[in-house]
This record gives structure tokens, C-alpha cells and sequence, in this order.
């Protein structure tokens, strides 16, 4: 049986975005005491918005050593920085805008550049900042989609299976859409990885993922199983409404 996941689970998004703000805080001040920096791949989609504009707001943004903080993204859209559908851009609105990160510790994904090659300079870019460490991030955040994606690692992909490269561009059938994504050899090196998952719509998602023995290939999500780091979903009642008492034990 494999180890319980660490489940939190919060009465609604707001909640969740405010439990999720405060332990960006702590590993950000913890990663910053011990080595002087603090590096975070974002997710993109909508759920993380709203923890991203609390921590743009004065409860948290003073809480935070901005200038020792590294961005990065865990997907993109092959769109451009200033498209709707741009997790940088989403990001940007939301926080970077209004917090003081320096901008060369802002590692976007050019989205606007051919899928490939935007996969390709994303993977040098990562490569430069780690130099000969690994691509250890401190803290790692995650969405779920409805089908189980998580990232761009979506079901049927080749990319949930990757073992070498750091990113890879996918070609998503169901969105006629290409994407870059981290690939599981850097998203399974994170020290914390967090999934935000909120919304009736995301439960049972959430309880296949959780509680289900399907594989992979079919639930992306599950092939997230950090090596060495903390593995915990921070999700909302509604998302966890078909969970089995079983996994309600945090
Ligand atoms: C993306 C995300 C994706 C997202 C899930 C959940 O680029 O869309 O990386 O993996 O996290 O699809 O999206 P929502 O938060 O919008 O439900």
C-alpha cells in the first residue's frame, strides 16, 4: 500500500489560498535562512490566481524576500506573453507586477516561440541556473485538470513517461494546442510539491488520482511521487466531496 498522501482540506478557495500563501511564505523564508535564495516553478491556470494576488497584497507581500526569489513556470502556453491564455501573463497581473523580484529571477517560458524551441531554450535556461546541481526547487505548485493532468503532462502523453529531458513540448489533442511543460524528472525533484485543487468539478479527478489504482498514462497526476521531498494536496471541500474518509485523515 503505498504511504498516505498529505491531504489538507479547506472549506472553500479562499481558504485554500490563504493556507497555501502563508506556507509559500514559510518555505520561501526557510529555503532563503539555509541558502540564501528561494526557488518556485508556478502553476498556471486559474485555481492558483488567487493565491498569487494574495501574495501581491500587504498581508503577505512584506513576509517575503522578493529580491532572493527565483520563477520559474511548471507549463506555458506556445502563446505569447501578452496572450489571455498565458500563464506568465496571469502571473504577471496577479503578482509579479506588484511584488520586487528582480527581473532576471523571472524565467518565463517563451511561448511565443516555435514549441520545440521554445522546450529547448526553457531546458538551457534551467540548465544554466543549476549549473551542476540538480534541478532541485524548493517549492513546486501544481493544478489538476479534470482528466488528471497536471502541468502539460496530459493523459495518452509521452511526456508523463519522459526520463531524461528537463521540458518537452507537447501537442495536446483535446485543446488543438502545443504547450512546453517541466517533464516528471524535474517536477519529482522538488523538496515541496504542492497541488492546488479546488472546485466540484475537480472531485473526482481528485479521488481517482487519490484513491484509485489506475496508471499514469491514464491519470497524469500520479506519476508525481517526489524522491525525496513532501508530496501534499491543498484542495477545497468541494473538490474533495468524493474522497473516502481513508484519505481525510490530515
Ligand atoms: C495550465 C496548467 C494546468 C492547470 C490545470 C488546472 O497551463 O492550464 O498548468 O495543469 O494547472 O489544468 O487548471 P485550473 O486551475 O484552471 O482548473
Amino acid at each position: 500500500m503505498s504511504p498516505q498522501p498529505e491531504v489538507h482540506i479547506f472549506a472553500n478557495a479562499d481558504k485554500l489560498a490563504q493556507a497555501a500563501a502563508e506556507r509559500f511564505v514559510e518555505t520561501a523564508r526557510q529555503a532563503i535562512a539555509q541558502r540564501g535564495s528561494f526557488s518556485a516553478a508556478l502553476a498556471g491556470g486559474t485555481t492558483p490566481q488567487a493565491l498569487y494576488r494574495l501574495l501581491a497584497a500587504p498581508g503577505f507581500a512584506p513576509r517575503v524576500e522578493w529580491r532572493r526569489v527565483h520563477l520559474f513556470w511548471g507549463d506555458e502556453r506556445c502563446v505569447p506573453p501578452d496572450d489571455a491564455q498565458s500563464n506568465y501573463r496571469m502571473a504577471r497581473e496577479a503578482m509579479l507586477d506588484h511584488v520586487p523580484v528582480p527581473p532576471e529571477n523571472i524565467h518565463r517560458i517563451h511561448g511565443e516561440a516555435p514549441p520545440t524551441a521554445a522546450a529547448a531554450v526553457y531546458e538551457a535556461d534551467l540548465r544554466a541556473f543549476w549549473g551542476s546541481l540538480p534541478p532541485q526547487f524548493d517549492l513546486i505548485l501544481l493544478g489538476l485538470g479534470d482528466d488528471g493532468h497536471t502541468a502539460s503532462l496530459f493523459p495518452g502523453s509521452q511526456a508523463v513517461f519522459e526520463s531524461e529531458r528537463w521540458t518537452a513540448a507537447v501537442y495536446v489533442e483535446k485543446l488543438a494546442a502545443w504547450r512546453v511543460t517541466l517533464t516528471p524528472v524535474v517536477l519529482n525533484l522538488g523538496l515541496s510539491v504542492i497541488f492546488l485543487v479546488a472546485g466540484a468539478v475537480k472531485a473526482a479527478a481528485l479521488q481517482r488520482v487519490l484513491e484509485s489504482a489506475a496508471d499514469a498514462e491514464t491519470l497524469p497526476a500520479k506519476i508525481i511521487r517526489p524522491e525525496d521531498g513532501n508530496l501534499i494536496w491543498m484542495v477545497d471541500q468541494p473538490a474533495a466531496r468524493s474522497l473516502t474518509n481513508l484519505t481525510k485523515h490530515v
